[in-house]
């Protein structure tokens, strides 16, 4: 539709009708006038605004989404459709490993492709914007939503917003051949005090705008067409009536003009926070803040109009939110064609393709990380060794984690079944051996009833059976593959934790099974980097999996055989223990460095008990191959706009290497204390047996920005150190001045 028809249409809606378009509502409201009763009651929603409401929450799939879109048209009186926007995180039906694991691969060209698949997946059932990426950078492992980070470097988090936004729009000029991406939690929602969900974020604008908006820019800048405010207070105004955040930041200096979206419930949870009194205040406070729609709560349906009548709400402002909204259905075509081509037969010939699952499978691979490899025990070499599998991932087809809400266990590859397509029969045997947690009463914050929670679990002598089959069946076995981890439901959402080690019940398991002597595998299945301290001692190989998705048990199958050869990178350390969190390579220097050469002994920054190093640093990864790196060489010592970092690898093994080359700068000397290292750069080489190869790093001045003291962005001239290597505490440096 024509700009200046859209603006007649804008003109013609009754207050009512633009309210509604500023409110979204969930789908039990639309699918049958009984089931509304229940939420409609508690929301003071009447029928009148469901009948003009804008947009519809997690509802998706082409039959259901025509059928409510084709009954709320017919009743309308503009035939303005409905936006359909859901959580389509990593995966529609096709599921993709988690964010953190996306991360992890260090690619953001190929998650520009996997998040392609997405949005034809989710285009396909009917839904017209996700509320992806989730872009909160995070440095404590604590929190449950690490799970939907790609960690927690600014460079890396924005380098994958980008891709992320890029890959689901696929913007070609003017059209919109993807679906909208809503970028999330705006803003610094990652940084709750203690890592506890839902908690206040409190720090300096400095470091909120040098570390923490870094993903959400490059979304905004990527053409992202909607943002979702946070829950999190910042400066002690939660997000979702942050004028400095929304207004200042996000619409006056980004530039932002697409529509901004409450969290859940954020615009009424205003009054708990103790901004608000009741719900016209909350109202109030959200619209000034330009927050254009009001996720599934009643403020914005009953109040905003009151508010305008009584001249406390300038209309104009409510015509722009309005606006925004329109523009964005206009943008998406839906007044050419409201369900944008999503029909049955679409949808069925869209979803879980062969080719998907086989981009699925490959971004897999390249997200599992190496973490151990003692006397290089893998690859294995198929049917050389009698393996046994156990633990409760080994035959579970639950490895798509918390926010994969559309898709199916069912379509998941499973360990048990990878492993048996490879080996031959009598070299392969599972045993589950003990069960994922002793105790699931957790499960009942969650919904789980009673009788669900009685269900699960072992009873003690169920118990003692699996450890006896295990410990028999491991006795004829020269490998044990064990497939630990974290319960779905504890990371994710409201899964915050203060013991991030695996669960109790497993560790046991693993202190008997190690007694027999074999050669022991770890693969880790968790949301969140682990404790895994114990574990580096006991086990001979440990690959981190995260949730790996559709495809896992296969790219896992292909790394333990060495079909691929492991490439992945933490893209969030692994702590030693919780008391570390929280933590991240890039922290600032201090006046007392642990290796300080004034201060000695105790009195330096560290704890007594404690190394501060983590257990895994950022950036690390092993490989089966060998990569040489060669000194570095700078084209330049005194930069002025330019300098060119450049050094040769040499991969001295037999395997074809994928090698994540990472460069790191430090500003010795700023205006304000600069950070000990800063991820610049990075380039995934590949390389053959043998094969030598030329890498260059161009480092321009911008790249050398901050937020200096009078909090312009830019640089300042004197001394920078150039670090590169194979993560964030190996590295080989070079030094050179900035002119
Ligand atoms: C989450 C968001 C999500 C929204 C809608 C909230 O609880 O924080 O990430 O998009 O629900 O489901």
């Amino acid at each position: 539709m024509q700009e200046a028809k859209l603006k007649e249409l804008l003109d013609s809606l009754t207050w009512t009708e633009k309210v509604g378009q500023l409110v979204q509502l969930s789908g039990d409201f639309f699918h049958s006038a009984e089931l509304a009763v229940g939420p409609k009651k508690k929301l003071g929603i009447t029928q009148e605004t469901i009948d003009v409401v804008g947009s519809v929450l997690n509802v998706t799939g082409a039959e259901t989404t025509r059928n409510i879109q084709e009954k709320y048209l017919k009743n309308s009186h503009h035939k303005i459709p409905l936006l359909f926007m859901a959580d389509i995180i990593y995966g529609y039906r096709t599921i993709f490993p988690i964010p953190l694991g996306l991360g992890a691969t260090w690619n953001p060209e190929l998650i520009e492709e996997a998040y392609g698949v997405i949005a034809r997946e989710s285009r396909s059932a009917g839904a017209h914007v996700t509320y992806a990426p989730m872009v909160d950078l995070v440095r404590d492992a604590r929190w449950g939503r690490c799970l939907e980070s790609t960690g927690e470097d600014p460079q890396l988090n924005a380098d994958f917003a980008k891709a992320m936004v890029l890959g689901l729009q696929q913007e070609q000029g003017e059209m919109f051949e993807g679906i909208a991406s809503c970028v999330k939690h705006f803003a610094a929602y990652g940084a709750g005090e203690a890592g506890r969900e839902y908690n206040t974020v409190d720090m300096s604008e400095r470091r909120l705008r040098q570390d923490y908006l870094s993903g959400y820019k490059a979304a905004v800048d990527a053409g992202a067409k909607l943002v979702m405010t946070s829950f999190n207070t910042y400066d002690g105004m939660p997000a979702t009536g942050n004028e400095f955040l929304l207004k200042e930041i996000l619409r006056d200096e980004w530039g932002f003009d697409g529509v901004i979206i409450s969290d859940y419930a954020a615009v009424q949870e205003l009054i708990a926070h103790g901004v608000a009194k009741d719900e016209r205040e909350a109202t109030l406070l959200a619209m000034k803040a330009t927050n254009d729609i009001d996720m599934k709560t009643g403020c914005y349906a009953n109040e905003l109009e009151p508010l305008v009548k009584a001249g406390a709400i300038d209309p104009e402002l409510v015509d722009e939110a309005v606006w925004r909204v329109l523009k964005l259905k206009n943008d998406l075509g839906l007044f050419e064609d409201p369900y944008r081509g999503s029909t049955v037969e679409q949808e069925q010939r869209t979803l879980l393709t062969e080719e998907n699952r086989s981009l699925a499978r490959k971004v897999t691979q390249e997200s599992l990380v190496l973490l151990q490899n003692k006397n290089d025990l893998l690859p294995l070499k198929p049917n050389e060794d009698k393996i046994l599998l156990v633990g409760p991932y080994g035959d579970e087809q639950d490895l798509i984690g918390l926010w994969a809400v559309h898709g199916k266990s069912s379509d998941v590859v499973s360990i048990r079944a990878a492993l048996e397509k490879e080996l031959s029969k009598e070299n392969v045997a599972f045993e589950k051996g003990c069960d994922l947690l002793a105790d699931y009463q957790f499960l009942g914050e969650f919904g789980a009833t009673k009788e669900q929670i009685h269900s699960l679990g072992m009873t003690a002598e169920e118990k003692e059976i699996a450890l006896n089959k295990a410990l028999a069946a491991g006795k004829k076995a020269d490998i044990i593959i064990y497939a630990m981890g974290e319960h779905t439901m504890q990371s994710g959402e409201a899964g915050s934790r203060t013991d991030i080690s695996l669960p109790t019940i497993q560790k046991e398991f693993m202190e008997q099974m190690i007694t027999l002597g074999k050669k022991n595998i770890l693969i880790s299945i968790s949301g969140r980097p682990l404790t895994l301290t114990k574990e580096v001692e006991q086990m001979d190989a440990i690959i981190q999996a995260w949730f790996p998705g559709t495809e896992g048990g296969n790219a896992l199958v292909d790394i333990l055989f060495g079909k691929v050869n492991p490439s992945g990178r933490l893209s969030m350390g692994f702590p030693e223990n919780v008391g570390q969190l929280p933590m991240s390579y890039n922290e600032f220097k201090t006046g007392r460095p642990l290796n300080s050469s004034t201060h000695r002994g105790r009195f330096v920054t560290k704890y007594l008990d404690s190394p501060n190093a983590p257990l895994f640093p950022f950036g690390f990864g092993l490989s089966y191959g060998k990569v040489e790196y060669s000194e570095l060489i700078l084209s330049t010592k005194q930069m002025t706009d330019e300098l060119t970092v450049s050094l040769r690898l040499k991969n001295i093994s037999d395997y074809t290497c994928l090698e994540t080359v990472q460069l790191y700068i430090q500003d010795v000397t700023g205006s304000v204390v600069r950070p000990v290292k800063e991820l610049k750069k990075y380039q995934k080489v590949s390389l053959l047996p043998n094969e030598e190869k030329l890498v260059e790093f161009s480092l321009q001045r911008s790249d050398l920005y901050y937020y200096m003291k009078d909090m312009q962005f830019g640089t300042e001239a004197g001394e920078f150190i150039v670090f590169v290597g194979k993560n964030a505490n190996d590295t080989q440096q070079a030094e050179f001045e900035l002119m």
